[in-house]
């Protein structure tokens, strides 16, 4: 990797939840310039076939890289990297990604209650990634995995200023909560880059409290020990870019976009 400054930080999802993890990249990365890259045109990723899922990421990515040459690519998207991101490494050798997976192994590492719950899109809830990753690091817990068709468009939907049915949301919410033996649910993974925007609604539904884990901070901490701060370095004015692979945005999107501080090519 050539920690060249001129090269920035690209961020992907398939929507404006890599947003959450673009406000932590650019704590601890003060220094670099960002391109965040939202593939719209294929969103929402949760109900894709694998096969085509991955062949367009593959697609997207060999684009992506010859056109912008970033110095690291965030995959900031559950959904895309447990299904793609070994994928992804073996056809770009050259390049790094940082990964998003479901924080299953911290929420083992936290729980007392024993009892976690795993919210994510279907497609992730399905993924052998997230069974392995249970396996691996939960097998003392219960897991119970919980796979929402709606949140990550309402989320969508609830940053942008628009109405969210609060009923709605709970419906996609209350599967995760469950007691067994006189415990509850004390963890719920926040296993899709949208929800951590609605993490101040789930807190008001929830039927007891309990720690909604964003893995946001995680994923920039990664990212920045594989892209060591160039020390003669000072945080300068930054341009900042964003590119929807849908074209053009609509008005509430680009607003939304310049709110982060992006311009929208
Ligand atoms: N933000 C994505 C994730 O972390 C998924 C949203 C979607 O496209 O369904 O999984």
């Amino acid at each position: 990797m050539t920690n060249d400054i001129s090269k920035p930080v690209l961020v992907f999802d398939s929507g404006i939840g890599g947003l959450t993890v673009l406000r932590e990249l650019r704590v601890l990365m003060p220094e670099r310039d960002f391109l965040y890259v939202a593939d719209d045109a294929g969103f929402p990723y949760g109900g894709w076939a694998e096969a085509d899922l991955r062949a367009r990421l593959l697609d997207l990515f060999g684009q992506l890289l010859a056109d912008h040459d970033p110095v690291v690519s965030v995959i900031a998207c559950n959904t895309a990297f447990t299904l793609a991101g070994a994928d992804l490494r073996a056809a770009f050798p050259n390049h790094t990604f940082v990964g998003t997976v479901p924080a299953i192994k911290p929420a083992a590492e936290r729980t007392r209650s024993g009892l976690i719950s795993v919210l994510a899109t279907p497609g992730t809830v399905k993924r052998a990634y997230t069974r392995d990753l249970i396996q691996s690091f939960a097998s003392q817990c219960h897991v119970r995995l919980v796979g929402s068709e709606n949140l990550a468009r309402m989320a969508e939907d609830y940053i942008r200023g628009g109405t969210v049915d609060t009923a709605a949301v709970t419906a996609e919410i209350e599967q995760c909560f469950y007691e067994q033996d006189g415990r509850k649910t004390d963890i719920v993974v926040l296993a899709c880059t949208h929800y951590p925007f609605m993490a101040n609604l789930f807190r008001k539904l929830a039927p007891w409290p309990v720690d909604w884990l964003d893995p946001a901070e995680a994923i920039a901490r990664q990212a920045r020990r594989l892209v060591p701060a160039l020390d003669h370095l000072r945080p300068g004015l930054h341009l900042d870019r964003a590119i929807l692979t849908k074209g053009t945005p609509d008005f509430s999107t680009r607003r939304l976009l310049q709110g982060f501080g992006l311009t929208v090519q």
